[in-house]
């Protein structure tokens, strides 16, 4: 691997067939899984973290460029670096949870710059070259709880329903031109990303015990959840499909609660979601 931030823009390597591709949040997690399936699947492959050169475990074959997602002038020097890119993953993302009434305004403003605002622009400056090539992808990596939305999560429930939504309805204006544009929801994911997850309870909270209780529950679910590289599969499949689905579902036996949530009412399913979190 390098952690070389290429000064102009990139060009695929004599030899490298399938495209390159652009996962971003590529140091760890998912992110990681995704740039090293699409390094096997023959990709030339962009990974981005904050700090390239701190990346602790690079992924072999990524070229890591730098990409602060909350700073618009990182997100356009990336979308140079990067070039002409037909694979774009939507992949880094922030953990928030805290009760309603309790998230400051401040972090609400910056989940959404960088789990929406972020990648709805870095999409706008590389979505171009993708219609004017006739070719290309955009996957957004979501969360399940965008489709099950649960308490003391609102902020970052609403900032994957929010990048759902732009992939769901972008996805009509780029289907003419051969590009797909579509959204996997991954269930809990064992990541480590409780560890990072940002959380804001107030002193003396009303809501301390169903909050500690949610969360006990949230991070016993991802320490034990399905492995990121079976988010990563995932996500190949949906940009090796030939016309990618809108929405794409992994972990948390997606295939039975999406189901459920179509043949059961809305409040059955609520509370099924708040029962497995210890909450009523
Ligand atoms: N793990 C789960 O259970 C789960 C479930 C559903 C959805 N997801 C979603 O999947 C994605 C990846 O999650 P993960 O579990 O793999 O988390 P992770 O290991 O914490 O990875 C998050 C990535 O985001 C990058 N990042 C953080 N802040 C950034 C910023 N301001 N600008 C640019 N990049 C930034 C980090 O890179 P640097 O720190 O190197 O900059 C890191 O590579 C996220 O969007 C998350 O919401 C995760």
């Amino acid at each position: 691997m390098s952690a070389a931030t290429p000064a102009t823009p990139a060009t695929p390597d004599a030899g490298t067939t399938a495209g390159t591709a652009l996962v971003t949040g590529a140091s760890s997690g998912i992110g990681a899984a995704v740039a090293a399936a699409l390094v096997r699947r023959g990709y030339r492959v962009y990974g981005t973290s904050r700090d390239p050169e701190r990346v602790q475990s690079p992924v072999d074959g990524v070229t890591y460029l730098a990409l602060d997602l909350t700073d618009e002038a990182s997100i356009e020097a990336c979308a140079v670096a990067a070039g002409e890119v037909d694979v774009l993953v939507n992949n880094a993302g922030e953990s928030q949870s805290g009760p309603f009434e309790e998230l400051p305004m401040d972090a609400v403003r910056r989940l959404f710059q960088l789990n929406v605002f972020g990648a709805v622009r870095l999409s706008q400056l590389l979505l171009p070259g993708m219609r004017e090539r006739r070719r290309g992808r955009v996957v957004m990596v979501g969360s399940m709880l965008a489709s099950f939305p649960l308490a003391h999560r609102s902020s970052y429930v609403a900032s994957k329903a929010a990048i759902k939504g732009f992939a769901s309805a972008a996805r009509r204006e780029y289907a003419p031109y051969g590009v797909g544009v579509t959204t996997v929801e991954p269930g809990a994911i064992a990541t480590g990303i409780s560890a990072r997850r940002t959380q804001y309870v107030a002193d003396g909270s009303p809501f301390q015990d169903a909050y500690e209780t949610m969360l006990s529950r949230l991070n016993h679910h991802e320490a034990h959840g399905t492995s990121a590289e079976k988010v990563a599969a995932k996500v190949v499949a949906a940009i090796e499909a030939r016309r990618p689905r809108q929405l794409y579902a992994v972990g948390n036996a997606a295939p039975v609660v999406f189901a459920l949530r179509r043949i059961l009412p809305r409040g059955a399913t609520e509370f099924m979601v708040h029962r497995r979190h210890g909450l009523r």
